[in-house]
């Protein structure tokens, strides 16, 4: 384990905005995490963990320890007839654990295809898909406390998992470590088929009996249509979560704007499109330097090149404010912003 000073960390963000951090380790094991967090060295300075960094805005140098994650490891736990628990190291890479489970024929995780970064950030808030979140494959994970070192494991109820959220985006953010993570899956899958566009995507291709494999392929090119790659456009994907609002206040939005879509999250609530709310506000595709929305898909902010954390903060306020006044929404971050 070896703790260097004063890293860019440009390339461990998507966004690729070049900051300094003040310390800098990577940890590969349980072992080095505890190490890392007990050194006296660090004791006053604020810690951040990273795993992909595809979910994070720093909008100015990190003055603290930033502690990269790169713990390894897929294994096969436990099995029945029916279902399979796979255990994954935090540090793993998303789509790996996602590749290994299809490979497997073990299904449930399928839709989930694609999505970058960490198993370990997985559970932050609660991935979702095409139809498909997290909670619904989650087992338990590992972990440990920042402050005292001590480990916990948590099962599914303790996480508090809803749309883009879990304990450890609230009450435990900054809090807690991720080490490993366990899922539960099916050994006699039934491919989901509830997101419109991929159920369009198996009929076109004519495929009469899906298999887990064939819906990894068509979400992983749908994906690759829809969303600009952070290799190419420095992005975290969706910057704001897809607002949820009451019935009423949808009534009203609807008569106004007849081309509102929408779907139900129960009786009394239904969830918009955040990316239609921005595209009406006239946002879609706007440059401001190096910063802007994606020309595709407003609700993807992106770096052209050179933009800092801090321009393409700005921005997100500026949407923000704009769809407030013309709608009276206010829209939550789903990135993590780092101030
Ligand atoms: P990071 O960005 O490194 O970290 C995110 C947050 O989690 C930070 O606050 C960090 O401190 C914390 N964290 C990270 N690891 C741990 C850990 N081990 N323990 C505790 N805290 C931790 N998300 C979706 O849900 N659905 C999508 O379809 C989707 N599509 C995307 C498409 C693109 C092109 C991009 C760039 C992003 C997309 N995302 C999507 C967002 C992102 O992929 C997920 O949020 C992912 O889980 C982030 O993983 P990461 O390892 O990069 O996390
Ligand atoms: N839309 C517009 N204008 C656009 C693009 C989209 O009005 O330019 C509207 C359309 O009505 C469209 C709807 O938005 O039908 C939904 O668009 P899309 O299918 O692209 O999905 P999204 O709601 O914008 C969500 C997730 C994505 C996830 C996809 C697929 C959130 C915040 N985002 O996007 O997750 O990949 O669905 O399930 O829930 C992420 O979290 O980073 C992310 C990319």
């Amino acid at each position: 384990m070896k703790v260097v000073k004063n890293i860019s960390l440009k390339n461990l963000n998507t966004f690729g905005v070049d900051v300094k951090s003040k310390y800098f380790v990577e940890i590969y094991s349980e072992e080095e995490l505890k190490q890392a967090l007990n050194s006296g060295e660090y004791s006053n300075h604020q810690k951040l963990i990273l795993g992909g960094g595809s979910n994070i805005l720093f909008t100015k140098d990190y003055d603290g320890l930033v502690i990269k994650n790169s713990i390894p490891g897929i294994k096969l736990l436990d099995e029945d007839s029916k279902k399979v628990i796979v255990e994954a190291g935090a540090g793993v890479i998303w789509d790996e654990l996602v590749k290994y489970c299809v490979d497997y024929n073990f299904g449930g995780i399928e839709n989930l295809s694609y999505i970058p970064g960490t198993v370990g950030a997985a559970p932050i808030q609660n991935i979702g898909a095409y139809g498909q979140e997290l909670e619904e494959i989650f087992y338990e994970l590992n972990g440990i406390y920042i402050d005292s070192c001590e480990t916990k494991n948590f099962n599914k109820s303790e996480c508090s998992f809803s749309y883009r959220s879990s304990i450890f985006k609230n009450e435990l953010k900054n809090k807690f470590i991720i080490t490993s993570v366990k899922l539960k899956l099916n050994k006699n899958p039934n491919v989901n088929l509830s997101y419109n566009s991929v159920k369009k995507e198996v009929e076109k291709k004519n495929i009469k009996q899906p298999t887990i494999k064939d819906i990894r392929e068509i979400v992983i090119a749908i994906r690759k249509s829809k969303l600009p790659d952070p290799v190419e456009i420095g992005n975290a994907g969706s910057f704001f979560k897809n607002p949820v609002i009451t019935k009423e206040k949808f009534k009203v939005l609807k008569e106004e704007y007849p081309d509102l879509k929408h779907f139900f999250v129960d009786e009394n609530n239904v969830k918009i499109f955040a990316a239609w709310l921005i595209e009406k506000c006239g946002w879609k595709g706007k440059r401001f330097g190096d910063t802007g929305t994606h020309k595709l898909q407003p609700l993807v902010i992106v770096n052209y090149g050179n933009a800092s954390g801090k321009e393409i903060y700005e921005i997100s306020k500026m949407i923000k404010s704009d769809v407030k006044t013309i709608f009276y929404i206010t829209l939550k971050n789903e990135v993590n912003i780092i101030n």
